[in-house]
């Protein structure tokens, strides 16, 4: 029985420990990212509800400086492959970013509806652009990060694991980036 328990104990302990570990470790990234998954701070990310494939690739592209901003590439540098899984599979557990109050003026929403069936974007990001697998959430996100991020996809400055997005975005204007934001950010 006593053999039993000591088995029990070590088999358990090493993942009650880790676990402990990853949100421990994750705190840092949450005081950015906002600790409920919704990000309270300008241009930053929410990553609540984020498909963990889809960080799993992007904290891999930030440590290789595919992507580059510098804050991310000095918090990637150091981590190992099982860091970047064990960071992803917990921010897949966060809660999604909740739509903001503001339910968005009437007319604005509809035509960037039509807008986003126009250019198929929920074909890849899902019908509720909830995403899946290497295709990220992008519902309720922060209408200014999603702007900055479109913008940097059509200039080539944000590249992606695939050419995708600059293709997407290559016959978009900037107006309707704005307004797919603005639609992106309160759609519910
Ligand atoms: C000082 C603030 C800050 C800290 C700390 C921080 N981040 Fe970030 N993170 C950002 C910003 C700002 C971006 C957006 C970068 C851009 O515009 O391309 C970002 C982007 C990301 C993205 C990409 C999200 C997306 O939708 O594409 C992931 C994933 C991420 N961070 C995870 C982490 C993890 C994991 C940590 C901790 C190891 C962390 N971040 C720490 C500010 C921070
Ligand atoms: C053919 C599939 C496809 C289509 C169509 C598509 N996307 Fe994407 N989208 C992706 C993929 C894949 C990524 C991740 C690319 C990367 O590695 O950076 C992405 C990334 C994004 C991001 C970045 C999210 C983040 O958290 O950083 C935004 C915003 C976005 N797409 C918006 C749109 C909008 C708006 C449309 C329609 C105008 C659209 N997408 C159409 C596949 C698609």
């Amino acid at each position: 029985m006593r053999c039993f328990l000591v088995f029990l104990a070590l088999a358990i302990i090493p993942v009650v420990a880790w676990a402990e570990t990853v949100q421990e470790r994750a705190a840092p990234c949450l005081a950015c990212h906002g600790e409920s998954g919704r990000s309270e701070i300008e241009n930053t990310p929410s990553l609540g509800g984020q498909q963990p494939a889809y960080v799993l690739i992007q904290l891999y592209m930030f440590r290789e400086k595919m992507r580059t901003f510098d804050i991310m590439n000095e918090m990637a540098k150091d981590l190992t492959d099982d860091d970047l899984r064990a960071f992803s599979d917990h921010i897949g557990t966060l809660k999604n970013p909740p739509p903001p109050d503001d339910a968005g003026d009437p007319m604005r929403m509809l035509q960037a509806q039509d807008l986003a069936q126009r250019y198929r974007c929920n074909a890849c990001h899902n019908v509720d652009f909830a995403g899946r697998d290497n295709v990220p959430r992008i519902a309720n996100q922060r209408e200014d990060y999603l702007a900055k991020t479109m913008r940097e996809y059509k200039d080539n400055s944000r590249r992606g694991y695939d050419a995708t997005m600059a293709d997407v975005l290559q016959s978009v204007t900037d107006q309707q980036i704005l307004d797919l934001a603005y639609y992106i950010a309160r759609v519910r």
